[in-house]
């Protein structure tokens, strides 16, 4: 039985606009995806909001609806498209070019639909993205005056569309690495620093300032600090709208973040863990600038320090060697590989070799994360969850947190908060899975 009533939603009437920045690989397939699976032609398999249940109650109750009964989420008849980006391809050109989907299967039968979404002008510096050139961009004096033409698009799109809300997806590049600095401190310092065009602003915090200023919650899925700064968590904060990120948790880091708690929990040492990936999309060409590369590095490095705790276990962890590498390779496209050699070792300290090959494909991991967040992130919207939405860690290499915390990244951490948000969004009570009830021992 519930015990509360929960938090006042409301309710996901109306259209649901999602906007993409960026209009790639990624993007793309979502979008195609999400039309796929309204026209009975494909299945949003790796989306949660679609396809899993969700556990209430205790074990003997068999309670377990579908997560899209049981918290109110919009639908995928409701949601509306748009996205911005340099290239002037349309979603229908640029699911043919990233080859993700097959052409005739999944791109051709839906060809009127893609056509439909052209990119927006795109606010882009070539100084962040260097592998990228791109024709379809905004001019401007400044950088505040850029990201208010961001805003004028966001309006215009609403009014266009008929949207009752809206969400901001980050789908674009990843950008150079930059360090928070004093001009990300304040939203005041942050404001001056746009005026004054400082390198420091970077086109994704463009977009989130914008999103924001429209009361549009934003989710970054790359590794980019974007969001990720004091200045914008002051102005969600303000303007009362959800952000998250870092950088979606598709692969090779999903695979680490559930083999890294299980060595753990077993208390097993690590002494190696070397990861390597070889890949030949666009997003694989951006990676390989070292300066992109070094904020997917940042990103990907950290789970590992977070999860095993080398300080509090000096024995197991304590010498880890722990490298990442992402290499361009053109002829496999989309279709990612990545290698994991992990040394480990046990009992009287025996090692042992763990070796993972991961075959995987980029996009089709990330569409779900994209439609997942999207609902969810309006789903916190209408439930008043300002700010950092830590809950939705499940779905990011590098989460955002609140200042004094450390992330989580055990991918099952993640997943039972997430679920237990749900509950407690609802007024049902929190899994714990203690469970001495069904025992003897429990019922004193
Ligand atoms: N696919 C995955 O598994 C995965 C996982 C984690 C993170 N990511 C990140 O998601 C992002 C998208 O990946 P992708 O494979 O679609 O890459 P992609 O290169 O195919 O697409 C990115 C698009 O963003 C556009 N772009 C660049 N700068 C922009 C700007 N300032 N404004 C608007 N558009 C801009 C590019 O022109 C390009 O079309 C990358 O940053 C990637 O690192 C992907």
């Amino acid at each position: 039985m519930p015990e509360s009533s929960g938090r006042p939603i409301a309710p996901a009437s109306g259209k649901l606009g999602v906007l993409c920045v960026g209009l790639g690989a990624v993007a793309s397939t979502f979008i195609a995806g999400v039309e796929l699976a309204r026209r009975g032609k494909a299945k949003p398999f790796g989306s949660l909001t679609q396809l899993a249940t969700i556990r209430l109650g205790k074990r003997t109750e068999q309670r377990a609806p579908l997560i899209k009964d049981f918290v109110p989420l919009a639908s995928l008849e409701d949601l509306v498209f748009g996205a911005w980006d340099p290239i002037p391809d349309n979603g229908y050109q640029a699911a043919l070019k990233c080859g993700v989907l097959d052409p005739h299967e999944h791109v051709h039968v839906i060809r009127d639909f893609l056509e439909g979404i052209a990119p927006m002008p795109a606010v882009f510096d070539q100084h962040y993205v260097k592998r990228l050139q791109g024709t379809n961009v905004k001019r401007g004096e400044s950088k505040r005056e850029l990201a208010e033409a961001l805003r004028k698009d966001i309006r215009d799109f609403r009014a266009k569309t008929g949207c009752d809300r809206m969400v901001v997806v980050w789908c674009a590049s990843t950008e150079i690495f930059i360090a928070p600095g004093p001009e990300h401190e304040s939203l005041a310092a942050f404001e001056k620093a746009m005026d004054a065009n400082h390198p420091g602003i970077a086109p994704s915090m463009l977009y989130a300032w914008a999103s924001l200023m429209e009361g549009v919650p934003f989710a970054n899925g790359a590794p980019n600090l974007t969001v990720d700064v004091q200045a914008l968590v002051e102005l969600a904060g303000r303007r009362k709208v959800a952000i998250g990120g870092k950088d979606f948790k598709t692969g090779q880091t999903m695979v680490k973040t559930v083999l890294s708690p299980m060595f753990k929990a077993r208390m097993l040492g690590v002494s190696g863990w070397y990861s390597t990936n070889i890949l030949g999309n666009r997003d694989g060409e951006v990676l390989d600038d070292p300066e992109s590369f070094k904020t997917k590095e940042e990103s990907k490095l950290g789970v590992l320090e977070y999860i095993l705790q080398p300080k509090v276990y000096p024995e197991l962890y304590g010498n880890l060697y722990h490298k990442v590498r992402i290499n361009y390779y053109p002829p496999r496209g989309d279709n990612k590989e990545g290698w994991d050699n992990i040394d480990i070792f046990g009992w009287c300290g025996y090692p042992m070799q763990i070796k993972v090959d991961f075959l995987c494909r980029d996009s089709i991991l990330a569409a779900p994360l994209v439609l997942d967040l999207a609902l969810f992130f309006d789903l916190a919207q209408r439930a008043g969850f300002s700010g950092v939405q830590e809950w939705l860690s499940f779905y990011f290499k590098s989460p955002q947190v609140a200042p004094g915390l450390y992330p989580e990244h055990d991918l099952f951490i993640q997943h039972t908060k997430l679920k237990n948000t749900l509950r407690y969004l609802m007024g049902e009570e929190q899994i714990t899975h203690l469970g001495v009830e069904y025992y003897e021992y429990g019922k004193e």
